[in-house]
């Protein structure tokens, strides 16, 4: 992938995702990070390569009843029911925050039909935000959500029915809860996807013996963190063997080593989530730890380093 020349030796971060240049390969999984103000204080986001929001619907949602997380092993579960405050605030209170940075934004959006997506899509194409990430798959809402993630046919058709509305490149969000990666990569390509990013949350139970009852509200959650690593690996590389386009991987990246490990896999660019909780200053120890790997193992540019592991 050219993104232009660097003086010789010189490591180059820049990733291309579908024609979008961002800095560094690093961006922040959706529901992890906010809107990037509550790790103002912790994170330069302009050392990001790219800022992903939480999943943002056409109207607010309140979420799911509480208790909505609790800790797994290696990592958390998470049942928020994508709460959010609805499109038109996001856009008067959340994109100009954001663009005070130099970094690209990139939109998570949820929704409960598919009207719901397009209408979202049509009010972000009069936005300044550089990408879209279309959330098919989470496994927390009862409607919507991962019912299109989890069918080829139906992930195909709301591909397409945003695709129509949508002015910024398109990254449709895949569920790791299917059968196979790879037919649902394929189907949010044909349906003319920019990109795909994934995994989302694995779906999960956890019972409190000495209560009796489920520790999560809603019953079920989406587990996340270092335990789902090797499946988000797995995944990613069926992905990558399956379709063409950029992929943004994600799944348990808690360092450097594990954002390199997915790139190796075949991800062009790599989202942290779980591990902003523990760290909230990670994802720039990853974009630091990325570049030093490179300079070791004399890598000129990021896309030297994608699908090597073959
Ligand atoms: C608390 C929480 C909230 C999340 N909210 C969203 C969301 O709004 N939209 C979305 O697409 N994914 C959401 N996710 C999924 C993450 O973006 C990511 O795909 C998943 O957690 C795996 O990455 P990780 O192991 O690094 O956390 C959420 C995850 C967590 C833990």
């Amino acid at each position: 992938m050219d993104v232009g020349k660097k003086a010789e030796n010189a490591v180059d971060m820049r990733v291309n995702i579908a024609g979008i240049v961002w800095k560094n390969p690093v961006t922040t999984a959706s529901g992890t990070f906010g809107s990037g103000k509550e790790f103002a204080e912790f994170v330069d986001l302009n050392k990001l390569g790219a800022v992903t929001t939480k999943g943002v619907a056409n109207i607010p949602w309140a979420g799911n009843p509480t208790p909505r997380i609790a800790e797994t092993y290696g990592g958390m579960m998470n049942a928020v029911g994508l709460q959010n405050p609805g499109i038109d605030l996001f856009c008067e209170r959340d994109i100009p925050f954001l663009r005070q940075y130099d970094t690209k934004i990139i939109v998570n959006v949820c929704g409960k039909s598919e009207k719901d997506y397009c209408e979202v899509a049509e009010r972000l194409s009069h936005e300044d935000v550089d990408m879209l990430e279309i959330n098919i798959s989470c496994p927390n809402v009862k409607e919507g959500g991962i019912a299109f993630g989890q069918n080829s046919k139906a992930a195909e058709h709301i591909t397409k029915a945003v695709k129509r509305y949508a002015k910024q490149p398109v990254i449709m969000k895949l569920s790791p809860n299917v059968t196979s990666i790879s037919e649902m990569a394929k189907a949010v390509e044909a349906g003319g996807a920019d990109a795909v990013s994934l995994i989302n949350t694995i779906t999960g139970m956890k019972i409190d013996i000495h209560r009796r009852q489920f520790v999560i509200a809603n019953k079920t959650g989406g587990v996340s963190g270092p335990a789902i690593h090797p499946i988000a690996v797995r995944m990613v590389y069926e992905a990558a063997h399956a379709v063409k386009l950029p992929i943004i991987g994600m799944g348990g990246i808690a360092n450097a080593q594990d954002a390199v490990e997915m790139i190796l896999a075949g991800a062009d660019a790599v989202s942290v989530g779980t591990a902003n909780f523990r760290n909230p200053a990670v994802t720039m120890e990853i974009a630091a730890g990325i570049e030093s790997y490179m300079k070791k193992y004399g890598f000129a540019c990021v896309s030297d380093m994608v699908g090597i592991v073959d």
